[in-house]
């Protein structure tokens, strides 16, 4: 095999509770791609369609992340990548994450898959670092186990993936604005107290037993946040009006996606998930914010062939 093309998933990270160790993957948001071998040693970015993005192999978050990989290996030739934006840079759903994530699933899947997926995280956690400063694995650990994922230790490396339950379903809208994940990393604090540790950890059990045992109602009590929602909602417009109208509307939660600007709520079926996107868009067609929104399903496999 030569050729493959691939669909790779926008994600949700911190899900409320877990800051830099909770993602999860959605299943009708991402971008594409199409990866080659070529006889050149090295990885070469050919096209980038949809967005206004840095070609040159060092400046890009798929570029550094497949020459992570590629350095592994001791294959001689080189890989050509092609790029189809679909996610917007600075949205807050793993823009960049799901780039670094398709690159090293596609060359892995060409190599005849030497690599586990843990290890894939770790080349692609290498885009993150050139995207955010900081080489986090809550985007690219679900981009490419699917469903929730779990980053139980970044050293050594630890991703648990856990199973979504049937009926869960994303909303995500996107205020079109855009916030750099370094920018909104450098104004959250670096200390918190033992009564606000006690409360958070609390809520990342919480969303793991309700994950685990399809409690739908335990998923939506332990989607609060009292460490970084706190102080980056006040970058996103209109953040308190529409988490209350999503709740309004049924939610079992809502929160900032990622670093934001996005905004996500969890909801049982799709219907409830639609109606919830409903109320947040008449949020935003109410105070003139203009915006992107989706409804998705849980992703189940990560990054895929199309
Ligand atoms: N955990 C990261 C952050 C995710 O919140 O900064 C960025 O998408």
């Amino acid at each position: 095999m030569e050729e493959v093309r691939v669909f790779c998933p926008a994600t949700i990270a911190n899900i409320s509770c877990g800051f830099d160790v909770l993602g999860v993957a959605l299943d009708s948001v991402g971008d594409e791609m199409v990866v080659r071998k070529t006889e050149k040693k090295g990885v070469f970015i050919t096209k980038i369609e949809g967005q206004d993005l840095p070609l040159e192999t060092e400046r890009n978050v798929a570029g550094v992340a497949g020459l992570a990989l590629l350095n592994r290996t001791n294959y001689t030739g080189g890989f050509e990548i092609e790029i189809y934006k679909k996610i917007k840079p600075g949205s807050g759903i793993g823009s960049s994450a799901a780039s670094s994530s398709g690159a090293v699933w596609a060359m892995n899947h060409l190599l005849g898959s030497p690599f586990s997926k843990t290890e894939l995280v770790t080349f692609a956690m290498e885009g993150e670092r050139l995207a955010s400063d900081v080489a986090h694995a809550d985007n690219v650990a679900p981009a490419l186990f699917g469903d929730f994922a779990l980053v139980r230790s970044y050293t050594p490396l630890d991703i648990v993936p856990i199973k979504a339950p049937e009926e869960l379903f994303a909303t995500v809208i996107h205020p079109q604005i855009e916030i750099k994940t370094s920018d909104s990393r450098k104004i959250l604090k670096t200390t918190l107290t033992m009564q606000t540790a006690i409360k958070q950890w609390g809520n990342v059990g919480g969303l793991i037993a309700g994950l685990l045992q399809n409690d739908y109602d335990l998923i939506g009590r332990s989607l609060e946040d009292y460490i970084v929602e706190p102080i980056r909602s006040i970058l996103i417009p209109g953040f308190d009006k529409v988490k209350k109208a999503s709740l309004d509307a049924g939610a079992l939660g809502a929160g900032i996606s990622g670093s934001g600007p996005s905004i996500f709520a969890l909801s049982r079926g799709k219907n409830n998930a639609e109606k919830v996107a409903l109320a947040m868009k008449a949020v935003y067609e109410t105070i003139g914010v203009e915006h992107d929104i989706h409804v998705s399903k849980i992703n189940h496999e990560g990054v895929r062939l199309v």
